[in-house]
């Protein structure tokens, strides 16, 4: 008898041993499965979150997402509207960086670029060239901007690009102690030299990578050319995998 029961004990441990081998194996391959899904393609668990919320929504086995920020300076204008239709129609969003004095001249204008989930952001009351400002000056050009755009539609933008990309030392220390969000660009269209609209849709679809930002113009003079070119801009960057977001969800995606 003493004998039997000790085998049996014996057993029951062996027994139990195998389940919790069994068990913490089973879950160390759901674990590593799980890592190997986000973790390969995706840099950050904010990014991974999203990518594993698409995944569940979607049942399609569809590739991992890409993004990218097609950005508008010098509006808005008569020609914003238009475009604001194009990408309501076509599922894109774009960041507008706004001059204080359009957005006086286009109020309900840029109000809509905000009403249809777009980003509205500063680029300067009235385009000059802040390397040869005062950083006095340049502050008030900054806060007058930024006060207008906030009276008009209600947004307290810090993401600010400098007039014609122009930068120095004494802009970017004025702008950092400011707290804002100084944005330039990867992929320059050029679209404002008016190129034809076929050059605009090459220079803003060819090689574009994961966060890019994408530069173009609503204003500043006759955009027909932009205007053209961003149905299918869109559609190829579409068919390459990319969605497009705002410069903000960039920075919320850990792409910037
Ligand atoms: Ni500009």
């Amino acid at each position: 008898m003493k004998t039997r029961s000790s085998y049996r004990i014996i057993s029951l441990c062996v027994a139990a041993i195998v389940v919790a081998l069994v068990t913490a194996g089973i879950g160390a391959v759901e674990l590593s499965g799980r890592r190997s899904i986000t973790g390969k393609t995706r840099p950050t668990l904010k990014v991974s979150r999203v990518s594993v919320a698409q995944a569940k929504s979607s049942t399609k086995a569809k590739k991992p997402t890409k993004y990218v920020a097609i950005t508008f300076d010098d509006g808005p204008s008569n020609y914003t509207p238009r475009i604001l239709s194009i990408l309501k129609k076509k599922g894109a969003k774009a960041t507008f960086f706004t001059l204080g004095s359009q957005v006086k001249s286009h109020s309900s204008t840029a109000r809509r670029i905000v009403n249809e989930g777009n980003q509205i952001a500063l680029h300067s009351y009235n385009h000059r060239d802040f390397t040869k400002l005062s950083a006095a000056k340049i502050r008030a050009d900054v806060n007058r901007t930024r006060a207008i755009v906030k009276r008009t539609t209600g947004v307290d933008s810090n993401y600010f690009r400098p007039p014609y990309g122009a930068q120095n030392r004494k802009v970017t220390k004025t702008l950092k102690a400011m707290h804002m969000r100084k944005i330039l660009w990867d992929k320059d269209t050029r679209d404002w030299a008016r190129p034809g609209a076929s050059k605009i849709i090459a220079r803003a679809t060819k090689k574009v990578k994961n966060g890019d930002i994408i530069l173009m113009h609503d204003g500043g003079g006759n955009r027909n050319q932009t205007v053209r070119a961003l149905p299918t801009v869109i559609d190829r960057l579409h068919a390459q995998g990319f969605e497009l977001v705002t410069v903000q969800e960039l920075y919320k995606l850990g792409l910037r």
